[in-house]
This record gives C-alpha cells, sequence and structure tokens, in this order.
C-alpha cells in the first residue's frame, strides 16, 4: 500500500497500555530496524521525567516538546518509532506522522488497556481519582484521530504482543 522507501520507517500510535514499546522492540528486531521511544527521546534531551515535565511546563509544554522531537525524529528513516498515547491529538502531528511514516494504531479494547494501566504511576493523564474514566474519555476522544492517521490498524489485547507484530508484517 505505500512505498518502500516510507516502509522503513513505521510508527506505531495508540493508547497507554496499548502495548507501543513491546510490539514496537519486537518488529524492529524482526525487521533489522532500530527501536524509537519519543518519550524517551524526549526524557534523554530534557534530562528529566515525563511526570516532572507535566508538573513544571504542564500538558501544553509537553505537547509542544512532543512535536518538535516528532518532527526531528520522523526525518530519519530505518526505524520503529513507539509514540506517547496523545501524539495524534495536534494535527500537525496527524499531517507529519501520516506524510513520512507507515503508521500503525493498535487497537486494543479499553478493559486490557485499563487491566495494563492500573498499577502504573508514571502517566500524568492517569493520575486523576477515576483514571478508568478517564482512559475510556481519552479514548473516545482520540479513537477518530488514531483512525484518521493510521495506514494500518491492527486489532489486538487478547492475543500475545508478538501476535500483533506478525499481523503488522502481514500488511506493511
Ligand atoms: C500520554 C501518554 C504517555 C506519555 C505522556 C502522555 C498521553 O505515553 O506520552 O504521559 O497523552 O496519553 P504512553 O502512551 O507510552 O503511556
Amino acid at each position: 500500500i505505500v512505498s518502500s522507501e516510507k516502509n522503513r520507517c513505521i510508527v506505531l500510535v495508540g493508547m497507554p497500555g496499548s502495548g507501543k514499546t513491546t510490539v514496537g522492540r519486537d518488529l524492529a528486531k524482526r525487521l533489522g530496524l532500530r527501536f524509537v521511544d519519543t518519550d524517551h527521546e524526549i526524557e534523554a534531551r530534557t534530562g528529566v521525567k515525563i511526570p516532572i515535565i507535566f508538573e513544571i511546563e504542564g500538558e501544553d509544554g509537553f505537547r509542544k516538546r512532543e512535536t518538535q522531537t516528532l518532527d526531528d525524529l520522523t526525518r530519519e528513516s530505518n526505524m520503529v518509532l513507539a509514540t506517547g498515547g496523545g501524539a495524534v491529538i495536534r494535527p500537525e502531528n496527524r499531517a507529519l506522522l501520516r506524510e513520512r511514516a507507515v503508521v500503525v494504531f493498535l487497537s486494543v479494547p479499553p478493559p486490557i488497556l485499563w487491566e495494563r494501566t492500573r498499577h502504573d504511576r508514571s502517566r500524568p493523564l492517569l493520575q486523576v481519582s477515576d483514571p478508568r474514566g478517564r482512559l475510556e474519555e481519552l479514548l473516545k476522544v482520540r479513537g477518530p484521530y488514531y483512525r484518521e492517521v493510521a495506514h494500518i490498524i491492527v486489532e489486538g489485547g487478547r492475543g500475545t504482543p508478538h501476535a500483533m507484530v506478525k499481523l503488522i508484517e502481514k500488511e506493511l
């Protein structure tokens, strides 16, 4: 469906807990590409963890850094890039991802997202009194954006991350 050059930059999008990091590492290994994670890159550039960035600069400050980092990273190729769950919120991000990469949406049902994130304290947006409700709200808002930006959609959650990797490989 897409040119072979674009095939060398594969971007994974999806909610927190959808398996972007696990699937991304596995996929990169199988395709002989490097694996890059946007949030890790932001932490490396700033020298602080994501929750600290949210605390000091707010979500808006984080989103600015995220856009800059996505723009820089997707200029290069030969990689699988895992994005943060909110990377699709800004239209300029969606435009540049769709243009420069093969975008894969990992679509995972809310109960499974919740199981995977409920004990996690590293995601500032889920540090609220009703994190489960928040997760569902975020998905409601973002669902259409994930589908809009994606070239490939894989439904997952019940199967293993490896099963998702196989599905992606088939679609590439
Ligand atoms: C966010 C998800 C996080 C991280 C930040 C914001 C979001 O990444 O980018 O905390 O808006 O959903 P993960 O999707 O890897 O949790």
